[in-house]
């Protein structure tokens, strides 16, 4: 049971999205030797180092790659713990992560120690820096925002497909009519369609290096519309990703608050229509210890729920404790008054953010849930009212 559970705990450890001290640590170290290890393999192209310092960035290359090896390795043998592989042999889960695009890149970037280890290769040469530059895709790993860019694209290759389509049939075009009007004046720039298209891409892109340029009135007059039409493929490229990622990111923040909203139980109570509309209103915030989240006197726009952790209210009868299912910040929503007290979170937490904007419109649909939060304002202040009697006495 016991390697069992060092697997599980290695295996959080390793996810780029374990947000634990010991997970950030990790991923700065990671960071840094493939920085290290990057900047070794630039330095090593220089033809003039001494003997002396080629050798200490081939033992920087060889000592990276170990770094790498070791992460590989045990990446294999976490890879049973992944959700991804549930219900599969431990051998299988290996062998389908091994086969995966982050087990293909573990072992690209192992591959430059052995083959300088080995003398296969020599550090200082351009095969080792190819090899080396592998490790750059390593540096995906610490960019989730990669697997998203993948999602939307997949999401939106139908469109992006279209305007893909246009483009092409807007180059080909102008490579064409451009090819007819100016290859008697310029044949060895519009001599042959394939040489037109180097023009017509130039110009479709908008990069326009102005080593081409057409001469006749009729190749100017396309080359105005394969200008402008560029601005407008590229407007509307930019235009679907962008709204790709907002969408796509708006799924993520759904699943996320979905997931943090379980833990409340003022939320678990409501159908599931009902809270699938508050869902929709909340956001996930994640807080480490010692963080002032709630300032006295400030105005306030939002209220909070927790999901994890804890937090310190700091009133004038001495500091009260709220953990998981609590909430704070919703006086000043009801009342439209400044803050009345400073909040900090005593351990890492999760809150869960409601907008005023959003705490009024919930108002109204979900009554049930806006007389809880009344209820116990009202108790907070008779509270607060009764400690300050107490703490300044007359
Ligand atoms: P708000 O005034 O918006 O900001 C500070 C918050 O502290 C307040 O809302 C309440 O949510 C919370 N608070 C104030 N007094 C108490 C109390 N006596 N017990 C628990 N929470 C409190």
């Amino acid at each position: 049971m016991a390697p069992k559970m060092a697997r599980t705990s290695v295996h959080e450890l390793l996810r780029h999205s374990d947000r634990s001290p010991r997970g950030r640590r990790w991923r700065a170290f990671h960071l840094f030797a493939l920085g290290a290890g990057l900047l070794a393999v630039a330095l090593s192209s220089i033809e003039t180092l001494p003997a002396s310092v080629e050798l200490l960035l081939e033992g920087v290359i060889v000592l990276v790659a170990a770094i790498f090896l070791a992460e590989y390795v045990t990446r294999l043998w976490t890879a049973p713990e992944s959700p991804r592989f549930a219900g599969m042999t431990e051998g299988m889960a290996r062998l389908r992560w091994a086969v995966s695009l982050d087990g293909l890149i573990g072992v690209l970037a192992v591959v430059p120690a052995f083959a300088i280890t080995t003398g296969t290769v020599h550090a200082n040469s351009d095969y080792a820096a190819v090899f080396c530059v592998l490790w750059i895709l390593k540096l995906g790993q610490h960019a989730p925002a990669m697997t998203t860019l993948a999602r939307v694209i997949s999401n939106e290759r139908a469109t992006l497909a279209s305007v893909l389509i246009i483009f092409i049939m807007v180059l080909v075009t102008a490579a064409t009519v451009t090819h007819l009007l100016e290859r008697a004046v310029q044949p060895a720039q519009f001599g042959s369609i394939p040489q037109a298209l180097w023009w017509a891409v130039v110009t479709l892109t908008t990069t326009g290096y102005g080593d081409v340029v057409p001469q006749t009135i009729g190749g100017k007059m396309v080359g105005s519309v394969v200008m402008v039409s560029g601005i407008l493929v590229l407007a509307l490229m930019t235009g679907i990703l962008a709204t790709g990622f907002a969408e796509e990111e708006r799924r993520r923040e759904y699943l996320r608050v979905w997931d943090q909203v379980t833990k409340v139980p003022m939320f678990t109570e409501l159908g599931t229509v009902t809270l699938s509309e508050i869902v929709s209103k909340l956001r996930v915030r994640h807080y480490p210890p010692r963080i002032v989240v709630v300032r006295r006197d400030e105005p306030g726009d939002s209220m909070f729920f927790i999901s994890e952790g804890e937090v310190e209210v700091r009133v004038p009868q001495g500091p009260i404790r709220l953990g998981q299912g609590g909430f704070f910040g919703e006086m000043a929503l009801l009342d439209r008054l400044p803050r009345s007290a400073t909040i900090v979170t005593s351990q890492p937490t999760t809150l869960l953010v409601l907008y005023a904007s959003d705490f009024y419109e919930i108002a109204s649909h979900i009554p049930s849930l806006v007389e809880a939060v009344e209820r116990e304002a009202r108790r907070r202040r008779a509270e607060n009212e009764g400690g300050l009697a107490k703490v300044t006495p007359k």
